[in-house]
Protein backbone atom coordinates (compact mmCIF):
# COMPACT_ATOMS: atom_id res chain seq x y z
CA UNK A 1 0.00 0.00 0.00
CA UNK A 2 1.39 3.26 -1.47
CA UNK A 3 2.09 5.69 2.37
CA UNK A 4 0.72 8.88 2.64
CA UNK A 5 3.64 11.68 2.03
CA UNK A 6 4.02 14.29 4.47
CA UNK A 7 5.74 17.89 3.37
CA UNK A 8 8.63 18.67 5.67
CA UNK A 9 9.02 22.90 6.14
CA UNK A 10 12.08 23.68 7.39
CA UNK A 11 11.90 27.12 9.33
CA UNK A 12 15.55 26.88 10.87
CA UNK A 13 16.27 30.13 8.61
CA UNK A 14 12.78 32.00 9.57
CA UNK A 15 11.75 30.85 13.19
CA UNK A 16 14.84 29.22 14.28
CA UNK A 17 16.35 32.33 13.18
CA UNK A 18 14.86 34.13 15.44
CA UNK A 19 15.63 32.98 18.22
CA UNK A 20 18.53 34.77 20.89
CA UNK A 21 21.85 33.08 19.75
CA UNK A 22 20.84 31.94 16.45
CA UNK A 23 21.23 34.57 13.79
CA UNK A 24 23.12 33.94 10.25
CA UNK A 25 24.57 36.01 7.74
CA UNK A 26 23.86 35.15 4.13
CA UNK A 27 26.73 32.85 3.70
CA UNK A 28 25.76 31.10 6.59
CA UNK A 29 22.15 30.70 5.33
CA UNK A 30 23.24 30.10 1.94
CA UNK A 31 25.22 26.94 3.60
CA UNK A 32 23.20 25.66 6.02
CA UNK A 33 20.56 25.91 3.06
CA UNK A 34 22.23 23.54 1.08
CA UNK A 35 22.18 21.03 4.06
CA UNK A 36 19.16 21.09 4.50
CA UNK A 37 18.95 20.16 0.45
CA UNK A 38 21.26 17.34 1.23
CA UNK A 39 18.69 16.40 3.78
CA UNK A 40 15.68 16.55 1.74
CA UNK A 41 13.34 18.76 2.91
CA UNK A 42 10.48 20.03 0.52
CA UNK A 43 9.81 23.47 1.68
CA UNK A 44 13.18 26.02 3.00
CA UNK A 45 11.32 28.87 4.25
CA UNK A 46 14.66 30.80 3.56
CA UNK A 47 13.64 34.52 5.61
CA UNK A 48 11.18 37.35 6.52
CA UNK A 49 12.51 39.09 3.60
CA UNK A 50 11.20 42.73 4.79
CA UNK A 51 12.91 41.94 8.56
CA UNK A 52 16.40 43.82 6.98
CA UNK A 53 18.50 44.13 3.93
CA UNK A 54 20.48 41.15 4.42
CA UNK A 55 17.07 38.90 5.50
CA UNK A 56 16.22 40.10 1.77
CA UNK A 57 19.47 39.51 0.13
CA UNK A 58 19.93 36.17 2.23
CA UNK A 59 16.40 35.01 0.60
CA UNK A 60 17.45 36.30 -2.79
CA UNK A 61 20.60 34.22 -2.69
CA UNK A 62 19.11 31.05 -1.25
CA UNK A 63 16.31 31.06 -3.98
CA UNK A 64 18.96 31.24 -6.40
CA UNK A 65 21.26 28.78 -5.60
CA UNK A 66 18.50 25.84 -4.29
CA UNK A 67 16.67 25.08 -7.10
CA UNK A 68 15.22 21.73 -6.01
CA UNK A 69 13.08 22.48 -2.82
CA UNK A 70 10.21 24.92 -2.39
CA UNK A 71 11.45 28.17 -1.10
CA UNK A 72 9.38 30.56 0.92
CA UNK A 73 9.37 33.72 2.40
CA UNK A 74 7.54 35.05 5.33
CA UNK A 75 5.70 38.52 5.14
CA UNK A 76 2.65 40.21 7.15
CA UNK A 77 -0.82 40.58 5.79
CA UNK A 78 0.20 43.95 4.42
CA UNK A 79 1.11 44.99 0.54
CA UNK A 80 5.25 46.19 1.77
CA UNK A 81 5.87 43.26 3.54
CA UNK A 82 3.70 40.73 0.10
CA UNK A 83 5.95 42.73 -2.63
CA UNK A 84 9.25 42.65 -0.26
CA UNK A 85 8.51 38.73 -0.14
CA UNK A 86 7.98 38.33 -3.83
CA UNK A 87 11.28 40.22 -5.10
CA UNK A 88 13.52 38.55 -3.24
CA UNK A 89 11.65 34.67 -4.29
CA UNK A 90 10.96 35.84 -7.93
CA UNK A 91 13.99 33.90 -9.38
CA UNK A 92 13.66 31.14 -7.41
CA UNK A 93 12.59 27.75 -9.17
CA UNK A 94 10.23 26.72 -6.79
CA UNK A 95 8.90 30.11 -5.08
CA UNK A 96 6.10 30.62 -1.83
CA UNK A 97 4.78 33.51 -0.14
CA UNK A 98 3.65 32.35 3.35
CA UNK A 99 1.32 35.61 4.69
CA UNK A 100 0.64 35.47 7.97
CA UNK A 101 -2.22 37.45 10.68
CA UNK A 102 -2.70 37.17 14.33
CA UNK A 103 -6.56 35.78 14.56
CA UNK A 104 -6.93 35.34 18.51
CA UNK A 105 -8.78 38.10 19.92
CA UNK A 106 -5.85 38.69 22.84
CA UNK A 107 -3.64 39.73 20.17
CA UNK A 108 -5.87 40.97 17.77
CA UNK A 109 -6.99 43.49 20.93
CA UNK A 110 -3.74 44.31 22.39
CA UNK A 111 -1.21 44.09 19.70
CA UNK A 112 -2.72 44.71 15.92
CA UNK A 113 -5.66 46.93 17.47
CA UNK A 114 -7.54 45.27 14.75
CA UNK A 115 -11.19 43.90 15.47
CA UNK A 116 -12.19 40.36 13.72
CA UNK A 117 -13.62 41.88 10.70
CA UNK A 118 -10.89 44.09 9.78
CA UNK A 119 -8.91 40.72 10.63
CA UNK A 120 -10.60 38.88 7.90
CA UNK A 121 -10.79 41.48 5.30
CA UNK A 122 -6.38 41.89 5.98
CA UNK A 123 -6.63 38.42 5.61
CA UNK A 124 -8.61 37.71 2.56
CA UNK A 125 -7.02 40.61 0.78
CA UNK A 126 -3.60 39.75 1.22
CA UNK A 127 -3.57 36.49 0.24
CA UNK A 128 -5.65 37.94 -2.54
CA UNK A 129 -2.95 40.28 -3.53
CA UNK A 130 0.19 37.44 -2.67
CA UNK A 131 -1.72 34.98 -4.81
CA UNK A 132 -1.67 38.00 -7.95
CA UNK A 133 2.59 37.82 -7.42
CA UNK A 134 2.84 33.76 -6.63
CA UNK A 135 1.20 30.84 -7.68
CA UNK A 136 2.18 29.13 -3.97
CA UNK A 137 0.56 31.00 -1.12
CA UNK A 138 0.37 29.70 2.52
CA UNK A 139 -1.38 31.29 5.35
CA UNK A 140 -0.88 31.47 8.84
CA UNK A 141 -3.30 32.42 11.31
CA UNK A 142 -1.45 33.44 14.17
CA UNK A 143 -1.79 32.30 17.73
CA UNK A 144 -4.50 29.91 15.75
CA UNK A 145 -4.73 27.99 18.98
CA UNK A 146 -6.02 30.41 21.13
CA UNK A 147 -8.18 31.86 18.61
CA UNK A 148 -12.06 30.93 19.10
CA UNK A 149 -12.42 28.04 16.41
CA UNK A 150 -15.88 29.35 14.94
CA UNK A 151 -13.90 32.81 13.53
CA UNK A 152 -10.38 30.74 13.02
CA UNK A 153 -12.65 28.33 9.91
CA UNK A 154 -13.89 31.60 9.21
CA UNK A 155 -10.63 33.20 8.09
CA UNK A 156 -9.25 29.62 7.00
CA UNK A 157 -12.40 30.01 4.38
CA UNK A 158 -12.01 33.20 3.32
CA UNK A 159 -8.06 32.78 2.98
CA UNK A 160 -8.93 29.16 0.42
CA UNK A 161 -11.28 31.49 -1.21
CA UNK A 162 -8.77 34.08 -1.94
CA UNK A 163 -6.16 31.55 -3.40
CA UNK A 164 -4.00 29.71 -0.74
CA UNK A 165 -2.93 26.96 -1.02
CA UNK A 166 -1.71 25.84 2.34
CA UNK A 167 -2.96 25.95 5.57
CA UNK A 168 -0.52 26.21 8.51
CA UNK A 169 -2.05 26.05 12.07
CA UNK A 170 0.23 27.94 14.61
CA UNK A 171 0.14 27.14 18.17
CA UNK A 172 2.21 30.37 18.67
CA UNK A 173 2.93 30.17 22.20
CA UNK A 174 3.04 26.49 22.61
CA UNK A 175 0.03 26.14 24.32
CA UNK A 176 -1.96 23.23 22.91
CA UNK A 177 -1.97 19.66 24.02
CA UNK A 178 -1.69 16.92 22.02
CA UNK A 179 -5.45 15.77 21.94
CA UNK A 180 -6.67 19.46 21.61
CA UNK A 181 -4.70 19.94 18.92
CA UNK A 182 -5.68 16.83 16.92
CA UNK A 183 -9.05 17.60 17.43
CA UNK A 184 -9.09 21.10 16.04
CA UNK A 185 -7.30 19.84 13.05
CA UNK A 186 -9.99 16.99 12.71
CA UNK A 187 -12.45 20.20 12.81
CA UNK A 188 -10.94 22.24 10.30
CA UNK A 189 -11.16 19.24 8.11
CA UNK A 190 -14.77 18.71 8.49
CA UNK A 191 -16.13 22.42 8.51
CA UNK A 192 -13.85 24.53 6.09
CA UNK A 193 -15.19 24.91 3.02
CA UNK A 194 -12.79 24.42 0.41
CA UNK A 195 -10.36 22.34 2.64
CA UNK A 196 -10.05 19.32 0.49
CA UNK A 197 -8.37 21.25 -2.31
CA UNK A 198 -5.57 22.77 -0.29
CA UNK A 199 -2.94 20.98 1.99
CA UNK A 200 -3.18 21.43 5.50
CA UNK A 201 -0.18 22.25 8.42
CA UNK A 202 1.05 22.23 11.61
CA UNK A 203 3.68 25.03 12.97
CA UNK A 204 4.39 23.97 16.87
CA UNK A 205 6.37 25.59 19.42
CA UNK A 206 7.05 23.72 22.54
CA UNK A 207 6.75 25.87 25.39
CA UNK A 208 5.39 22.91 27.09
CA UNK A 209 7.91 20.36 26.04
CA UNK A 210 5.03 19.08 23.68
CA UNK A 211 5.62 20.82 20.01
CA UNK A 212 6.89 17.16 18.54
CA UNK A 213 3.71 15.64 20.08
CA UNK A 214 1.27 18.33 18.89
CA UNK A 215 2.99 17.72 15.75
CA UNK A 216 2.42 14.20 15.75
CA UNK A 217 -1.25 14.39 16.58
CA UNK A 218 -1.53 16.59 13.92
CA UNK A 219 -0.64 14.56 10.92
CA UNK A 220 -2.79 11.40 12.87
CA UNK A 221 -5.64 14.09 12.42
CA UNK A 222 -5.08 14.90 8.82
CA UNK A 223 -2.17 17.55 8.52
CA UNK A 224 -0.37 16.67 5.27
CA UNK A 225 2.49 19.20 6.10
CA UNK A 226 4.82 19.88 9.08
CA UNK A 227 7.00 23.27 9.87
CA UNK A 228 9.97 22.46 12.09
CA UNK A 229 13.41 23.25 12.81
CA UNK A 230 16.91 21.52 12.67
CA UNK A 231 17.88 20.83 17.05
CA UNK A 232 14.22 22.58 17.45
CA UNK A 233 15.55 25.82 17.93
CA UNK A 234 13.02 28.67 17.50
CA UNK A 235 11.06 31.41 19.43
CA UNK A 236 11.89 31.29 23.25
CA UNK A 237 11.44 27.00 23.98
CA UNK A 238 11.80 26.20 20.29
CA UNK A 239 10.00 24.85 17.40
CA UNK A 240 9.07 21.15 16.72
CA UNK A 241 12.84 19.50 15.92
CA UNK A 242 12.60 17.94 12.37
CA UNK A 243 14.59 15.14 13.22
CA UNK A 244 12.52 14.03 16.27
CA UNK A 245 9.25 13.93 13.79
CA UNK A 246 11.17 12.54 11.04
CA UNK A 247 12.38 9.69 13.00
CA UNK A 248 9.26 8.89 15.09
CA UNK A 249 7.59 8.42 11.74
CA UNK A 250 10.93 6.19 11.10
CA UNK A 251 10.72 4.28 14.20
CA UNK A 252 6.99 4.28 14.57
CA UNK A 253 5.87 3.35 11.48
CA UNK A 254 3.30 1.23 12.79
CA UNK A 255 1.55 3.81 14.27
CA UNK A 256 2.55 6.40 12.06
CA UNK A 257 2.54 4.96 8.47
CA UNK A 258 3.35 7.89 6.60
CA UNK A 259 6.32 8.82 4.08
CA UNK A 260 8.56 11.92 3.65
CA UNK A 261 11.64 12.77 1.29
CA UNK A 262 14.56 12.82 4.32
CA UNK A 263 17.42 11.44 4.05
CA UNK A 264 17.73 10.31 7.79
CA UNK A 265 21.12 10.50 7.55
CA UNK A 266 21.97 13.51 6.88
CA UNK A 267 20.33 14.51 10.30
CA UNK A 268 23.13 14.72 12.54
CA UNK A 269 25.38 16.58 10.05
CA UNK A 270 22.97 19.27 9.59
CA UNK A 271 22.44 19.75 13.29
CA UNK A 272 26.18 20.06 13.58
CA UNK A 273 26.80 22.57 11.05
CA UNK A 274 23.70 24.44 12.60
CA UNK A 275 25.45 24.69 16.24
CA UNK A 276 29.22 25.05 14.10
CA UNK A 277 27.34 28.10 12.10
CA UNK A 278 25.49 29.65 15.19
CA UNK A 279 28.02 28.56 18.01
CA UNK A 280 24.43 27.12 19.93
CA UNK A 281 25.34 23.63 21.58
CA UNK A 282 22.80 21.45 21.72
CA UNK A 283 22.13 20.05 24.84
CA UNK A 284 23.35 16.49 25.74
CA UNK A 285 20.87 14.44 26.30
CA UNK A 286 18.42 16.18 23.00
CA UNK A 287 16.64 13.54 20.83
CA UNK A 288 18.66 11.69 17.95
CA UNK A 289 21.27 14.03 17.68
CA UNK A 290 22.47 15.01 21.25
CA UNK A 291 25.80 13.69 22.38
CA UNK A 292 24.38 11.50 24.73
CA UNK A 293 21.81 9.84 22.48
CA UNK A 294 23.49 6.94 21.43
CA UNK A 295 25.99 7.18 24.63
CA UNK A 296 25.85 4.62 27.13
CA UNK A 297 27.55 4.45 30.62
CA UNK A 298 25.21 2.29 32.79
CA UNK A 299 26.94 -0.94 33.31
CA UNK A 300 23.69 -3.31 32.70
CA UNK A 301 22.86 -0.90 29.68
CA UNK A 302 26.55 -1.37 28.36
CA UNK A 303 26.56 -5.15 28.65
CA UNK A 304 23.31 -5.15 27.34
CA UNK A 305 23.78 -3.39 24.13
CA UNK A 306 27.51 -4.79 24.05
CA UNK A 307 25.67 -8.20 23.24
CA UNK A 308 22.60 -6.73 21.03
CA UNK A 309 22.11 -3.15 20.18
CA UNK A 310 18.45 -3.68 20.17
CA UNK A 311 17.97 -4.13 24.11
CA UNK A 312 18.29 -0.48 24.57
CA UNK A 313 18.61 1.65 21.05
CA UNK A 314 15.29 1.91 19.24
CA UNK A 315 17.28 3.10 15.75
CA UNK A 316 20.96 2.77 14.47
CA UNK A 317 23.11 5.13 14.97
CA UNK A 318 23.83 5.32 11.54
CA UNK A 319 20.34 5.37 10.54
CA UNK A 320 20.28 9.04 11.72
CA UNK A 321 23.73 10.03 10.66
CA UNK A 322 25.93 9.30 14.23
CA UNK A 323 28.97 7.10 13.30
CA UNK A 324 29.11 4.82 16.10
CA UNK A 325 27.56 4.03 19.77
CA UNK A 326 29.58 5.22 22.89
CA UNK A 327 30.25 3.76 25.24
CA UNK A 328 31.13 5.81 28.48
CA UNK A 329 33.37 4.43 31.17
CA UNK A 330 31.72 5.81 34.16
CA UNK A 331 31.19 4.79 37.93
CA UNK A 332 27.75 3.05 36.88
CA UNK A 333 30.06 1.41 33.94
CA UNK A 334 30.43 -2.67 34.03
CA UNK A 335 33.05 -5.00 33.77
CA UNK A 336 31.52 -5.73 30.26
CA UNK A 337 32.27 -2.32 28.71
CA UNK A 338 35.92 -2.20 30.91
CA UNK A 339 37.16 -5.39 29.06
CA UNK A 340 36.34 -4.42 25.80
CA UNK A 341 37.75 -0.55 26.63
CA UNK A 342 40.80 -2.11 27.99
CA UNK A 343 40.70 -5.07 24.72
CA UNK A 344 40.92 -1.98 22.16
CA UNK A 345 43.73 -0.43 24.21
CA UNK A 346 45.57 -3.59 23.42
CA UNK A 347 45.24 -5.19 27.03
CA UNK A 348 43.30 -8.39 27.79
CA UNK A 349 42.55 -9.67 31.46
CA UNK A 350 41.31 -12.94 32.93
CA UNK A 351 38.40 -12.73 34.97
CA UNK A 352 40.13 -12.22 38.53
CA UNK A 353 42.70 -9.49 36.72
CA UNK A 354 39.88 -7.46 35.37
CA UNK A 355 38.03 -7.67 38.93
CA UNK A 356 40.98 -5.49 40.17
CA UNK A 357 40.91 -3.42 37.46
CA UNK A 358 37.58 -2.77 37.82
CA UNK A 359 37.41 -1.83 41.72
CA UNK A 360 40.14 0.56 40.85
CA UNK A 361 38.30 1.59 38.25
CA UNK A 362 35.20 2.50 39.80
CA UNK A 363 37.07 4.12 42.75
CA UNK A 364 38.41 6.85 39.74
CA UNK A 365 35.32 7.28 38.29
CA UNK A 366 33.80 8.09 42.02
CA UNK A 367 35.84 11.12 41.67
CA UNK A 368 36.76 11.75 38.42
CA UNK A 369 33.17 10.77 36.78
CA UNK A 370 34.24 9.86 33.22
CA UNK A 371 37.86 7.82 32.60
CA UNK A 372 39.11 8.49 29.58
CA UNK A 373 41.54 6.14 27.55
CA UNK A 374 44.57 7.57 29.08
CA UNK A 375 43.66 7.63 32.50
CA UNK A 376 42.43 3.82 32.08
CA UNK A 377 46.66 3.14 30.53
CA UNK A 378 47.51 4.70 33.84
CA UNK A 379 45.34 3.07 36.36
CA UNK A 380 46.58 -0.41 34.40
CA UNK A 381 50.28 0.70 34.47
CA UNK A 382 49.94 1.10 38.19
CA UNK A 383 48.04 -1.73 39.33
CA UNK A 384 50.66 -4.03 41.17
CA UNK A 385 51.01 -7.54 39.25
CA UNK A 386 49.85 -10.54 41.54
CA UNK A 387 52.66 -12.90 42.93
CA UNK A 388 53.60 -15.49 40.13
CA UNK A 389 51.85 -18.44 41.91
CA UNK A 390 49.10 -16.73 40.78
CA UNK A 391 49.88 -15.23 37.34
CA UNK A 392 46.84 -16.29 36.13
CA UNK A 393 45.01 -14.00 37.87
CA UNK A 394 46.69 -11.32 35.76
CA UNK A 395 46.83 -12.04 32.36
CA UNK A 396 47.98 -8.27 31.29
CA UNK A 397 49.34 -9.18 28.01
CA UNK A 398 49.31 -5.55 25.78
CA UNK A 399 48.28 -7.09 22.48
CA UNK A 400 49.99 -5.48 19.88
CA UNK A 401 53.20 -5.67 22.19
CA UNK A 402 53.24 -9.19 22.78
CA UNK A 403 52.13 -9.93 18.55
CA UNK A 404 55.24 -7.71 17.65
CA UNK A 405 57.36 -10.10 19.69
CA UNK A 406 55.42 -12.99 18.16
CA UNK A 407 53.89 -14.13 21.71
CA UNK A 408 51.54 -17.08 20.55
CA UNK A 409 48.10 -16.38 22.28
CA UNK A 410 47.02 -13.59 20.11
CA UNK A 411 48.81 -13.91 16.85
CA UNK A 412 47.38 -14.56 13.19
CA UNK A 413 49.81 -15.17 10.73
CA UNK A 414 53.24 -13.32 10.60
CA UNK A 415 52.76 -12.48 14.54
CA UNK A 416 49.75 -10.05 13.91
CA UNK A 417 47.36 -9.96 16.20
CA UNK A 418 44.51 -11.76 14.96
CA UNK A 419 41.19 -9.39 14.76
CA UNK A 420 39.25 -10.40 18.30
CA UNK A 421 35.44 -11.93 16.77
CA UNK A 422 33.33 -8.69 16.17
CA UNK A 423 30.25 -7.79 17.54
CA UNK A 424 27.20 -6.06 15.96
CA UNK A 425 29.55 -2.81 16.98
CA UNK A 426 32.41 -3.91 15.38
CA UNK A 427 33.86 -4.60 18.97
CA UNK A 428 35.75 -7.14 19.38
CA UNK A 429 33.87 -10.06 21.60
CA UNK A 430 35.27 -9.87 25.26
CA UNK A 431 36.53 -12.49 26.81
CA UNK A 432 33.46 -13.32 28.82
CA UNK A 433 32.04 -14.73 24.98
CA UNK A 434 35.01 -17.11 24.45
CA UNK A 435 35.75 -17.98 27.87
CA UNK A 436 32.84 -19.59 29.27
CA UNK A 437 34.04 -18.66 33.07
CA UNK A 438 31.98 -15.62 33.28
CA UNK A 439 28.65 -15.49 34.74
CA UNK A 440 26.76 -13.28 32.35
CA UNK A 441 24.94 -11.23 34.78
CA UNK A 442 28.67 -9.53 35.92
CA UNK A 443 29.24 -8.26 32.93
CA UNK A 444 26.77 -5.54 33.82
CA UNK A 445 27.95 -4.49 36.53
O1 LIG B 1 4.64 30.80 15.49
C1 LIG B 1 4.03 31.42 14.60
O2 LIG B 1 2.87 31.76 14.73
C2 LIG B 1 4.78 31.73 13.40
C3 LIG B 1 3.99 32.22 12.23
C4 LIG B 1 4.64 33.36 11.58
C5 LIG B 1 3.74 31.09 11.31
O3 LIG B 1 5.96 31.53 13.33
ZN1 LIG C 1 6.57 30.10 14.89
Amino acid sequence: MEQVRITVFDTTLRDGEQSPGCSMNQQEKVRMAQQLDRLGVDVIEAGFPIASDGDFEAVKAIAAAIRRPVIAGLARACRPDIERAWDALKHAARPRIHVFLATSDIHLKYKLRMTREECLRHASEAVAFAKSLCADVEFSPEDATRTDPEFLFQVLEAVVEAGATTLNIPDTVGYTVPAEFGELIAAIRSRVKGIENVTISAHCHNDLGMAVANTMAAIAAGARQVECTINGIGERAGNAALEEIVMAMHVRRDRYPYQTGIASEQLFPASRLLSEITGSAVQANKAIVGRNAFAHEAGIHQDGVLKNPLTYEIMTPQSVGVPDSQLVLGKHSGRHALAIRCERLGYQFDRRALDEIYRRFVRLADKIKHVEDHHLLELIRETPKPAVSAAAMFEAVPIAIAAAAGAATHDGPRGFPLAPPANAFGLPIPPSEHHHDQEDYLWGV
